[in-house]
């Protein structure tokens, strides 16, 4: 988990370093403008206030991104459930997300997994399927954990997954080869006008 510890790192390295300095300078620009007597600075101070405060927007959305507290914190259960909420709050996409509650007893290698996984798939579906609703399903049998994600947008044809000519994404192969590592499987199924449905299976030492 050397790599997750990495990214925890950066996420508050980012978030107690640049955050505190950016927000600093934005208190300075501030003080700056209400102690100038002359108004041609005005417009431009404040363009520099709104960048700042734009570029702390972005680094708190980053540093979610790349070490998400939730799972940590809450579990991933509930790491899943904010996870939904932010993309309907964000890319005003409808989840609907059915969760058996056993799947937070899974170890910590195996969560990040999913929540990487999750994360990716609803990406992908706000960047290329233009759909107006998404499925969640994470279920938990006896010796494995399936993973359901699908939309009713546009689809694609998965055969260019396997054409190195086509091929540009990194998100669906990176999923594939964590997979790999632990013995799970990804089924793509989608077709142009019909959707896309993927589903993945990770076999569970019970
Ligand atoms: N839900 C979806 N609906 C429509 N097309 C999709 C969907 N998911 C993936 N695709 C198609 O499959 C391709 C590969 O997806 P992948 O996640 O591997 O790459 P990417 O999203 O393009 O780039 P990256 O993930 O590296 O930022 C996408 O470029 C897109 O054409
Ligand atoms: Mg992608």
């Amino acid at each position: 988990m050397a790599e997750e510890k990495e990214r925890r790192q950066l996420a508050s390295n980012l978030h107690d370093n640049v955050t505190q300095t950016l927000a600093l300078c934005l208190i300075k620009s501030k003080m700056l403008m209400e102690s100038l007597s002359s108004t041609v600075y005005a417009e431009p101070l404040n363009e520099i206030s709104e960048l700042i405060k734009q570029t702390l927007d972005n680094i708190r959305t980053m540093t979610f991104e790349i070490s998400p507290p939730d799972l940590y914190e809450l579990g991933l259960l509930s790491a899943i459930e904010s996870l939904c909420e932010r993309f309907h709050d964000k890319y005003r996409l409808t989840i609907y997300f059915h969760i058996n509650r056993e799947i937070d007893n899974i170890n910590e290698e195996v969560s990040v997994l999913i929540f990487r996984a999750v994360q990716e798939l609803l990406f992908n579906i706000v960047k290329h399927a233009n759909a107006n609703i998404a499925r969640v399903s994470i279920e938990r049998d006896r010796n494995f954990i399936r993973i359901n994600v699908s939309d009713d947008g546009i689809g694609f044809s998965p055969s260019v997954m396997n054409n190195k000519g086509n091929y540009t994404g990194f998100g669906i192969f990176s999923i594939k080869e964590r997979l790999k590592g632990i013995g799970g499987q990804m089924d793509i199924k989608s077709r142009r006008g019909f959707g896309t449905h993927i589903s993945i299976k990770i076999p569970v030492i019970s």
